[in-house]
């Protein structure tokens, strides 16, 4: 059995690089939020050592542009569809959600409750979860912020409230300085740190709330090559996301895929999926010795 591969959303636009999102197995949009936004303003991109930093700030059409200008060409791509969710309220979050019940070709919701570079939502993600549960019976998968003690305990209260899954990690909030000014490298300060730093924290929330609760997991954070996927998927995940990889090469999804099944194979392992916790040995790793 396979791993399957997607994008972490926001790293892809599969209107321009259709051939990329077909090398998925399914494509995850944009957060989509109820109205359009500009996002923040430049400069939201930054490079650092060892990760990227992006202020993009949700960025996009709204719910209805997205319906009717973007939704067509994505169905079209023959591909799963998953469609990311974002808002300021539990409101918001219904809103969007009731829109796309009524839309076809849609596979799953994936409720973004982490975006570190807007202002939050002052409801808890288990009542977010739950206003969105109340407006589609799509299956709803949470994804969880990393910055965080305890991601398990809001692991349970989601899966209480409704999610039919997780999506672990979402970025995590950084800061860059030019070397020169001393100022924040990004117009609004502080952004949201990807890329291969992010790879121990994303596996550390994958482990532990796969411990916590029976969902399946989209491992994200820092995958560069198929070890870095095996590694997720060893800690929890049922499937793994690409993300800031995608932007350096687009040609990522073929090359991992493949070397995923070559890091399960050099380990003796059936295939890559045999690598899953639940596969290999339970562990006990919420006890305190
Ligand atoms: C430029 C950029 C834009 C992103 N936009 C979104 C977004 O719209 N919604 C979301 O849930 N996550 C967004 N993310 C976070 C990614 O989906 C992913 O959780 C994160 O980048 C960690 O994976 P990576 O280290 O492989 O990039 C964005 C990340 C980047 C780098």
């Amino acid at each position: 059995m396979s791993v399957p591969l997607l994008n972490a959303s926001g790293c892809l636009d599969a209107v321009s690089a259709p051939e990329v999102a077909r090398g998925l197995d399914a494509f995850v949009t944009k957060t989509i939020t109820p109205l359009a936004r500009d996002g923040n303003p430049p400069v939201r991109i930054a490079e650092t050592a060892h990760g990227l930093l992006n202020s993009i700030g949700l960025q996009g059409p709204g719910i209805d542009g997205f319906v009717r200008d973007v939704l067509p060409r994505l169905r079209e791509l023959g591909v799963s569809l998953w469609v990311s969710v974002g808002g300021f309220s539990a409101a918001d979050f219904a809103r969007v959600c009731e829109r796309l019940e009524q839309e076809e070709g849609i596979d799953t919701i994936e409720l973004n409750l982490s975006c570190p570079n807007v202002d939050e939502a002052p409801e808890t993600a288990a009542e977010l979860v739950a206003a969105a549960r109340g407006a589609t019976s799509k299956p709803l998968y949470a994804k969880l912020s990393p910055a965080q003690w305890d991601v398990a305990t809001s692991a349970r209260a989601v899966a209480a409230a409704g999610a039919d899954g997780l999506s672990l990690v979402n970025t995590i909030r950084g800061l860059a300085l030019d070397e020169h000014t001393l100022q924040p490298r990004l117009a609004r300060g502080a952004g949201g740190y990807s890329g291969p730093a992010l790879k121990p924290i994303a596996l550390a929330a994958v482990w532990a709330c796969a411990s916590a609760v029976d969902l399946p997991i989209v491992g994200m954070g820092g995958v560069q090559s198929g070890q870095d996927a095996l590694e997720l998927v060893a800690a929890g995940a049922t499937a793994v996301a690409l993300g800031t990889v995608l932007f350096g090469d687009p040609g990522a999804p073929a090359r991992i895929r493949a070397e995923l099944i070559e890091a399960a194979r050099a380990l003796g392992l059936a295939g890559p999926a045999a690598a899953h916790r639940s596969s290999v040995a339970k562990s006990d790793e919420n006890t305190c010795k």
